[in-house]
């Protein structure tokens, strides 16, 4: 077995404790995905990678009804049994009564959340939420379950918000890190990628919001109606991340920053970029960034941006041509 399937097995063993900090706030990982959105979908590989930190819950007792209250995404809702909300907030909803009957907890809770990616912007929010919850809820219970259990429980959660989805979401969410993924029929393939050294890419909000559902949705009817004109697309975006596993490899990022721009025209033909990702591309690359594509569901959402390695200065410069824009962004880093 290698070094590097032995040291997954080990991640796959780690107990949700591990994920609690000194203050009892509970953490887990937001995503951006490198290549392969939509296409792994369908079978084909796709790379991403972790985001630490990004989302953190502490739960405590109440006297009151259970809640969840999200500042940053100005959100305070009651978690009622029967949910009387509709949309996002009937599903979190349901999402929060899986956890509590998984975990037995029947006392009423507060459960406060810090976010620090907003939520339908490509960056797996709602998956890093159903983990951070999952393994929060878990350890107030007494209980300390292990990662695999934790993504078992938010994929089921990632499944009440996004019907299909391929599990990547909540699979970084949980583990964090640089994987290659594959779902092969059932079964879910996951190698760590080894690269030099981390490497720094910017995140630029178009602003829209991007709802995974619908857009998944869309194309899943897209593909139905024309399987011999998708097959193609998905097979071309899958051969682009065994190129891209071998720049990553070897940190070049020149070659990395052509086969972003070769997945972000596969995407544009999916029908999944908008207005707002091909103007920050253009802004990004007229400022100096190398290359550029949506990152997530797209219809909005987020956008991945490469500038190259040791080149703050040239970030900077990105940055400040699509703030005068209105376009908020802010740098990564992505390490095994
Ligand atoms: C969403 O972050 C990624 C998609 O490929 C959907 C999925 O993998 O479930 C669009």
């Amino acid at each position: 077995m290698s070094e590097a399937v032995l040291e997954f097995s080990a991640l796959k063993k780690r107990k949700a404790s591990t994920y609690q900090d000194a203050g009892g706030w509970v953490s887990a990982c937001a995503k951006v995905i490198l290549f392969g959105e939509h296409s792994v979908v369908y079978g084909q590989p796709a790379i991403a990678g972790g985001l630490e930190q990004a989302i953190r819950v502490r739960i405590e007792s109440t006297a009151d009804v259970s809640r969840i209250v999200i500042p940053a995404w100005r959100l305070d809702c009651e978690l009622a049994e029967q949910s009387t909300q509709s949309g996002g907030v009937n599903l979190l909803q349901q999402s929060m009564t899986l956890l509590f009957n998984e975990f037995a907890l029947t006392e009423p809770v507060l459960i406060r959340v810090e976010a620090e990616v907003p939520h339908a912007s490509g960056l797996g929010a709602s998956a890093a939420l159903a983990v951070a919850c999952a393994r929060a809820v878990a350890l107030f219970v007494g209980q300390d379950p292990s990662n695999e259990r934790i993504n078992d429980l938010a994929y089921q959660c990632e499944t009440l918000a996004h019907g299909r989805p391929s599990g990547l979401d909540n699979t970084i969410a949980c583990y964090g890190g640089l994987f290659r993924f594959q779902k092969k029929s059932e079964e879910l393939v996951l190698e760590p990628l080894s690269i030099p050294r981390p490497l720094r890419f910017l995140v630029a909000l178009s602003g829209v919001k991007g709802f995974t559902a619908k857009t998944v949705e869309r194309v899943r009817q897209a593909w139905l109606a024309k399987p011999d004109m998708y097959n193609p697309l998905f097979a071309s975006m899958g051969a682009l991340v065994a190129k891209a596993e071998v720049a990553l490899k070897a940190g070049d990022l020149q070659t990395l920053a052509v086969l972003m721009t070769e997945n972000q025209a596969c995407l544009r033909q999916l029908g999944v970029s908008c207005a707002e990702i091909d103007e920050i591309l253009h802004l990004a690359t007229q400022a100096g960034a190398l290359a550029g594509k949506l990152t997530g569901s797209g219809d909005g959402g987020a956008v991945l941006l490469c500038c190259g390695s040791d080149k703050a200065e040239l970030e900077a410069q990105v940055q400040a041509t699509l703030e005068a824009n209105a376009y908020l962004s802010f740098p990564v880093v992505l390490a095994n």
